[in-house]
């Protein structure tokens, strides 16, 4: 099904992981597919070359989102290229875990800069664009940590909680110019992420998911593309895609 061809998205943090599995299903839909990454350029150019093996166009861009002017270049970057930018997916996120007791003001900023101020600084840039355009769609990758909350993420569970909060304001305001916003949430997901957490401990988690089991990145990346194809009268929402563990 090609239904975005003709489409341009950008995919923020999609050298791997997560990300990854939302720009290649955009790609296999028919859209043209920049991706972002900060520090793996070999993992990020492999995924461009992924991208273009499905017969659509890749740029691959190397950005650290947790500053404000390279999250506004990068959206700029792929303006100049292609003309337009019909879908943001802000994926790129970052965790530091500790309990408040030992929990650091760098802790602290750099979650925050990263995960929840480069959401604000790619949107801000992004909707001059889509407003010119009469069309976008902007997806935020939040957590159902934002919604539940959990044991030594308070640094992390804030920025996602705010990217909730965000995402229903800004598609408040962005409604009338045929332009949705919308947040995925997912679960525990079988990423770089989730391999940072000890063994004992992912056993523990497994024991409080409904179904069982982890998910895998390309379920968090099928809620992502329904979005983008089929969404458009989707806008304000949260869309949990977490096996049962937060309801
Ligand atoms: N995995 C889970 O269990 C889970 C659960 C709920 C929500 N999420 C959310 O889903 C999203 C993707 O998570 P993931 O598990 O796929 O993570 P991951 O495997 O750790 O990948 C993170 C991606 O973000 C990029 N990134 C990190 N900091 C960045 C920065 N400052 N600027 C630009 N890019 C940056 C990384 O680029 P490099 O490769 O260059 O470092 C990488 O592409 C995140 O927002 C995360 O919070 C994940």
């Amino acid at each position: 099904m090609q239904d975005l061809k003709g489409k341009v998205a950008i995919v923020t943090g999609a050298s791997r992981g997560i990300g990854r599995h939302i720009a290649l299903q955009l790609a296999q839909r028919g859209a043209d597919v920049a991706i972002n990454y900060r520090s793996r350029q070999s993992e990020g150019d492999e995924v461009a070359r992924e991208i273009e093996a499905l017969g659509v166009r890749s740029l691959a861009i190397q950005a650290d989102l947790s500053k404000m002017p390279e999250a506004r270049s990068l959206v700029d970057q792929v303006y100049d290229t292609w003309g337009r930018i019909d879908i943001l997916v802000n994926n790129a996120g970052i965790t530091r875990d500790k309990s408040m007791k030992k929990l650091t003001d760098d802790d602290w900023n750099d979650v925050l800069d990263t995960n929840l101020g480069s959401v604000y600084a790619t949107c801000s840039e992004v909707l001059k664009i889509m407003m010119e355009q009469n069309f976008g769609r902007i997806i935020n990758i939040t957590s159902f940590v934002g919604q539940a909350g959990n044991f030594g993420q308070a640094n992390y569970a804030a920025s996602k909680g705010g990217i909730i909060a965000f995402t229903k304001t800004l598609a408040l305001e962005m409604a009338r110019y045929n332009i949705t916003v919308n947040a995925i949430a997912p679960g525990f997901t079988e990423t770089e992420m989730l391999e940072q957490v000890p063994e004992n401990i992912r056993e523990q988690i497994i024991a409080r998911i409904p179904m069982g089991r982890f998910g895998q990145p390309e379920e968090i990346a099928r809620a992502v593309v329904f979005l983008a194809a089929e969404g458009d009268y989707i806008t304000g929402q949260q869309i949990n895609v977490n096996g049962g563990v937060y309801m």
